[in-house]
């Protein structure tokens, strides 16, 4: 068991570092840690903070897809122990030979190549938005510092909502270069747009390829000119009254489903999107991917992160790419910019508290 433990690079244990079983739980065995290290090579670690709906969703997400190892990291005692050994008792029967650990100690999530957020509140009947931004960007800072304190190495992806502004405040509480701090929204938004095009047209949604920028939120702006059917633009297939109440829907796509559900909101589709980004970085695909960047001037915007096409390498956000939009998409991605900037003295003013 010792080398197994060993073979997973940056385990406590293994620097000697004590754990009590209650503090964390690691399901691994010696055939599945010697067959991940010995024949694949290193095994990267990603660090998921939140063991909620999406972070769990996510773990296994990653496991299942034997991307990385897990650490999945949560303040509640116990809930991420439990999600490790549930996940890891998938893990004969899926098929993937990846460790997970559930812990509330952040020395376990030591030396992770990625860090993702999704720890903090969904937004609840009567809060406000600045209400979610003060309890969500307490968590943020505080989660994000120690995490990053024991992986100074890592990418980080932002999950947590209000998003944009929840990954401009991480960007700021982590001194990281801007290109390795980036927020999941627009791959999500995107997805939404994608299936709602599929069922419309029933098409297979891998046949379908949406774009939406802007913000998270009801001013996102999804583009019909850079959605297409294998190549066939959307709008030389549905008519103009139809392909505007899919771009509606795709808005309001999260608010749909917390009505539906009545408690919580969405987290296979915020699994799912955030899951390709990891995939992107880790396997260094280079996709072209919307997701909330940094903007210094692209598309006229600057000082804010928000949410546009990048390809995602290993090394982060390498570049950000500049669409031609018609002057309605610009002013939209405006207006979407402004009401994510108005948010962010309030945001910024935690990092002083
Ligand atoms: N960006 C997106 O597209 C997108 C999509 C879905 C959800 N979200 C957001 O992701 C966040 C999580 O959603 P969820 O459905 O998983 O919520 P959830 O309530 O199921 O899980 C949140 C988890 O965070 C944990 N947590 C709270 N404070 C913590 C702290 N200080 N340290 C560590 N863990 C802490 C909680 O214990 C809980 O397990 C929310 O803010 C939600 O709005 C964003």
């Amino acid at each position: 068991m010792s080398g197994a433990l060993g073979s997973i690079r940056g385990h406590p244990q293994a620097r000697g570092i004590a754990r009590s079983p209650a503090q964390s739980f690691r399901c691994v065995n010696a055939m599945t840690a010697y067959s991940a290290s010995s024949v694949c090579g290193p095994v990267n670690q990603v660090t998921v903070v939140g063991a909620g709906n999406v972070g769990s969703t996510l773990a296994q997400r990653l496991l299942e897809r034997n991307l990385a190892n897990v650490v999945l990291v949560d303040i509640v005692d116990g809930r991420p122990q439990g999600v490790a050994i549930d996940l890891g008792q998938a893990a004969g029967c899926e098929g993937h030979n990846r460790t997970i650990v559930g812990t509330n100690d952040y020395r376990d999530t030591a030396n992770s190549d990625i860090v993702v957020i999704t720890a903090g509140l969904p937004r609840r009947p009567g809060m406000t938005r600045d209400d979610l931004t003060q309890v969500n960007g307490k968590i943020v800072i505080n989660t994000l510092r120690q995490a990053l304190a024991l992986s100074p190495q890592a990418s980080v992806i932002v999950v947590t909502n209000p998003l944009d502004v929840m990954t401009y405040l991480a960007w700021k509480a982590s001194d990281l270069p801007p290109h390795r701090v980036m927020g999941m929204a627009g791959v999500l938004d995107s997805a939404r747009f994608q299936t709602f095009v599929a069922w419309e047209l029933g098409v297979p949604p891998r046949d379908v390829s949406a774009m939406v920028l802007g913000g998270h939120g009801d001013l996102m702006v999804p583009l019909p000119s850079y959605t297409t059917v294998n190549g066939i633009p959307v709008a030389e297939l549905l008519p103009a009254d139809r392909l505007q109440a899919l771009i509606d829907r795709t808005r309001n796509g999260g608010a749909e489903i917390v009505q539906l559900l009545k408690q919580g909101g969405a987290y296979y589709a915020p699994a799912s999107s955030a899951c390709v980004m990891v995939e992107s970085m880790l396997l260094n695909q280079r996709r072209i991917l919307p997701l909330a960047a940094h903007l210094t001037g692209q598309y006229g915007l600057d000082g804010l992160y928000l949410g546009v096409p990048c390809r995602l390498g290993q090394g982060g956000v390498e570049d950000i790419l500049e669409l031609s939009l018609t002057p309605a998409e610009q002013a939209a991605l405006e207006r979407s910019a402004a009401s994510v900037k108005e948010q962010l003295p309030q945001a910024l003013a935690l990092l002083d508290s």
